[in-house]
């Protein structure tokens, strides 16, 4: 589980980066695709951005699931890697996914990002890189 205050920082962090940018997706994004122009290909069928929005709302429920009640969030990221090699995303890409939203959130942050909250987040990088593992087909 993840340790009360990580939870806490974490979902602050959330809620501080939704004030100052509101929604995050082209932001994310765009670094994904800085960072990894090859994957820009793979969401062809996005016409409109809807998809790319739509995954990202789950992602971010995903992880306030997983340092919260962890109700759900380990299945969905063992299904998801699954589901995900059928549009080609490897399952390494889901540690640099996470990545990148972490430093997304830490951009937009600037001056009110801490220590502490890097701290929390490469914990939950960690702890979801250990479940894409353990859900990523052999
Ligand atoms: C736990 C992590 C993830 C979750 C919960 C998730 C969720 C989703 C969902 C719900 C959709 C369908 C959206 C819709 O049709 O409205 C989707 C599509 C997609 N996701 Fe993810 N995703 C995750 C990780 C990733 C990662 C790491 C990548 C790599 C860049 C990725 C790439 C894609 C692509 C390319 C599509 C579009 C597929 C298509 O052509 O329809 N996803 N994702």
């Amino acid at each position: 589980m993840t340790d009360p205050d990580d939870r806490e920082l974490i979902e602050a962090s959330l809620e501080e980066a939704a004030e100052r940018a509101g929604d995050l997706t082209p932001l994310v994004y765009a670094r994904l695709f800085a960072g990894q122009p090859q994957m820009e290909a793979l969401f062809w069928r996005d016409r409109t951005g809807q998809i790319r929005g739509e995954m990202l709302a789950r992602v971010f429920e995903a992880i306030l699931d997983f340092v919260g009640e962890r109700l759900y969030a380990e299945h969905l990221i063992q299904t998801s890697v699954v589901v995900h090699t059928e549009y080609g995303v490897p399952p390494d890409i889901f540690r640099t996914f996470f990545g990148v939203v972490a430093a997304t959130v830490r951009e937009v942050l600037d001056d009110a990002w801490t220590p502490e909250m890097s701290a929390a987040w490469d914990g939950l990088l960690r702890d979801v890189d250990d479940y894409v593992r353990a859900g990523a087909p052999a």
